[in-house]
């Protein structure tokens, strides 16, 4: 808000359209709470909002989570636009109509999908995004390309992505990356198939993130969750040796980390918690070759054995 919020006002009236006042609240996934989503919530009533309305999301990742989230509430759901002014944003959180806050039992436990009407993202936005931000967020641009682009990921082993004079070339990564995410939302947006493939490096990206307490950024430890189930993969078979180290390659040019030194077994504690957990068995999407990814149903040994096999 301090940053652009005065200037997206002035374009929209510009336009021709009313703004009614700004809502802020204290930046930071702390703050992505029921709490606050009720105070949104009585912000958009205070200024009568209608149907015909609509809510602009200008921020980061939890900004869109929970702006997105009052908008699919209020009045059983008025429009969302999303402006995200963070790279994660950008190639991820914006895309695909996920909305959430968190409950002290655990992240985006509370949410809908909840797509919205347009996302704008203006790369000069990064220009303010704090460096260790911008790699952190490097981790989930790595994993689509894994995903779906194995060009990408040749490009950006070769030339890693950073904030200095990279407009252009910002723009075209955030582009592909938003293709990426929206194919594979088109398809499957409730998550019963395809979109599960959006998880990669997540199980055990997700653990690591807990087990250090969310002190390690969510990007490098997706980035190191990638990596481990990569060379688990290469392990069992799955994917070739070279296709797991040109993973690890690009993840360590991006100053990320390819592993974690947390023992298996306390990995293990915070998968067995994972929400996105099914009865006795998880979903692990592995990789194939870059490019091409697969969903597979492991019961939690085989977790444990593969988590072995990615340290
Ligand atoms: N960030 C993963 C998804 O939107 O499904």
């Amino acid at each position: 808000a301090p940053l652009y919020a005065e200037r997206v006002e002035a374009s929209l009236l510009a336009a021709g359209l009313e703004v009614a006042p700004r809502v802020t609240f204290a930046a930071g996934e702390e703050h992505k709470t029921l709490a606050t989503l009720g105070s949104i919530l009585d912000a958009l009533a205070a200024c009568e909002l209608t149907r015909d309305d609509a809510v602009v999301a200008l921020g980061g990742g939890v900004t869109g989570d929970m702006a997105g989230l009052a908008a699919a509430l209020y009045l059983r759901g008025i429009r969302v636009i999303q402006v995200p002014a963070s790279l994660l944003a950008m190639v991820d959180s914006s895309v695909g109509g996920k909305t959430a806050v968190d409950l002290p039992a655990g992240k985006n436990l509370v949410g809908a999908f909840w797509q919205p009407s347009l996302v704008v993202a203006d790369v000069a936005t990064l220009s303010t995004v704090p460096a260790d931000l911008f790699r952190d967020s490097c981790g989930e641009v790595i994993k689509h390309a894994v995903l779906a682009d194995a060009s990408l990921l040749d490009e950006l082993c070769e030339r890693p992505l950073s904030l200095e004079g990279a407009g252009e070339r910002l723009a075209d990564v955030v582009a592909r990356n938003v293709t990426i995410k929206r194919d594979v939302v088109s398809a499957d947006e409730r998550e019963r198939g395809l979109r599960q493939t959006l998880n990669l490096g997540h199980t055990i990206g997700h653990a690591i993130e807990a087990a250090s307490d969310f002190s390690l950024g969510h990007g490098s430890c997706v980035a190191a969750g990638l990596c481990m189930i990569a060379r688990a993969s290469a392990a069992r078979g799955w994917c070739s040796p070279e296709t797991a180290a040109s993973i690890e390659r690009c993840v360590a040019a991006h100053g990320l980390p390819t592993g974690s030194d947390l023992p298996a077994e306390t990995l293990m504690d915070y998968v067995a918690h994972d929400k996105k957990r099914h009865g006795d068995g998880v979903n692990v999407v592995v990789p194939i070759e870059v490019g091409r990814c697969e969903v597979r149903r492991v019961d939690l040994d085989e977790l444990r054995n593969l988590v072995e096999l990615g340290r």
